[in-house]
């Protein structure tokens, strides 16, 4: 018997533990992990953390996490911040956060025995996916904006997935992929739907909690999109609230770019439309209609956060400073989330003895110099 349920975030409805289900049956909405029964657990940072898969012995790692904690002094007195940490998410396998999703998705569809799987991206994700479809042999279909950064498209292509290079937005992609499993009977890998992927990154927040003594920073700031990494640390400080390990949940906040901003003009009240949708730098946050915005809105209210939306020039030239003032390469997409805090500063949300961390999400090498590098 399976210790694990699938359970409608909206009206409840249990569903049995599957990569067929992609949606609630009875309403449609995103559906979550739900241990019903005692079963396997992994060792992740001292803790041992529950999994949705049977035999932790036969599960794919290409050693995800574990992720490096660096204290940004120059930044962080820029900000007017008493202590800013980031955490480099970029130094996992693939160079992106999105390894510790992909790590338990692909072990649970390895479980099932399915051999073929389509994922849509707009980078990170689809090459992440095919990193570890490769490791398993699982034949995998990356779909990606055809404008997607060349070194992106090219690592997908390393790990011998195949490509399908989409014409229009990242949300066209995501449309074309899921006509693709449909027509073709395929399993959808989707890191924005899959409810295993979240299971993966609720590891980070039990290295937080680790790296902190129990007692993690006031503040998390993350990038969002789809909400990848942002509801996977929630799902993860809520096991470890519930279970004694951390006196109190940090609150966590959500960084969007201004050119794409559905979770923060719905979290504000702010009128925006899918038709307001402008191309960004921040290729990895370019997602009009995300498939959890619901919920991620709802987990922002939870951990008392705030969303809050960047201009194109602060993400460049956030991604200069972290360079030139700290060391640190980071995508642009990452960049936006510690320009995001400047307004979160700004706004009197992180006052300036706070304690602050966000996630460096993904390699600069991935995605294009967004300043002038002779300047
Ligand atoms: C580098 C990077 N950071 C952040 C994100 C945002 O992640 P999510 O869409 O899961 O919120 C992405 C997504 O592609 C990404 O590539
Ligand atoms: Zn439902």
């Amino acid at each position: 018997m399976s210790h694990v349920s699938l359970r409608c975030e909206s009206c409840g409805a249990a569903h049995p533990s599957n990569m067929d289900i992609l949606g609630c049956h009875g309403c449609g909405c995103p559906l979550d992990v739900e241990y019903t029964a005692a079963g396997p657990s992994v060792p992740i940072a001292g803790y041992d953390v529950r999994m949705p898969f049977h035999e932790p012995a036969a599960t794919l790692s290409l050693g995800e996490g574990n992720t490096p904690v660096v204290e940004l002094s120059k930044i962080g007195e820029a900000l007017g911040i008493k202590r800013l940490d980031v955490k480099l998410e970029f130094m996992n396998p693939t160079g992106s956060y999105k390894d510790r999703g992909t790590a338990v998705m692909l072990s649970v569809a390895r479980e099932l025995g399915i051999r073929e799987i389509v994922e849509d991206s707009s980078g990170n994700a689809g090459a992440s996916v095919s990193a570890y479809a490769a490791r398993s042999g699982i034949k995998a279909h990356i779909f990606a904006p055809a404008s997607a950064p060349a070194a992106k498209l090219k690592q997908i292509r390393v790990y011998g997935a195949e490509v399908h290079a989409i014409e229009g937005s990242r949300d066209d992609t995501t449309d074309a992929a899921i006509a693709f499993y449909k027509r073709n009977g395929l399993v959808y890998a989707s890191h924005a739907w899959s409810p295993f992927f979240f299971e993966g990154t609720k590891t980070f927040a039990f290295e937080v909690a680790r790296r902190y003594g129990g007692e993690p920073p006031s503040h998390v700031v993350f990038p969002v999109g789809n909400g990848g990494l942002f509801l996977g640390a929630w799902r993860g400080f809520s096991e470890l609230l519930d279970d004694g390990r951390i006196g109190r949940m940090p609150r966590l906040h959500a960084v969007q770019a201004a050119n794409a901003m559905p979770i923060t003009a719905r979290s504000r009240g702010g009128g925006w439309s899918q038709a307001d949708a402008q191309p960004t730098i921040a290729g990895g946050i370019s997602v009009a209609a995300p498939a959890r915005g619901g919920q991620v809105v709802d987990v922002l209210r939870r951990a008392n956060g705030t969303a809050v939306a960047v201009a194109e020039t602060e993400i460049a030239s956030m991604q200069k400073a972290l360079a030139r003032d700290e060391g640190i390469f980071a995508e642009p997409t990452s960049a936006a989330a510690l320009a995001g805090i400047h307004h979160l500063a700004a706004e009197g949300v992180i006052a300036p003895g706070d304690s602050v961390l966000a996630p460096i999400t993904g390699f600069g090498l991935k995605d294009e110099v967004r300043f002038d590098v002779e300047g």
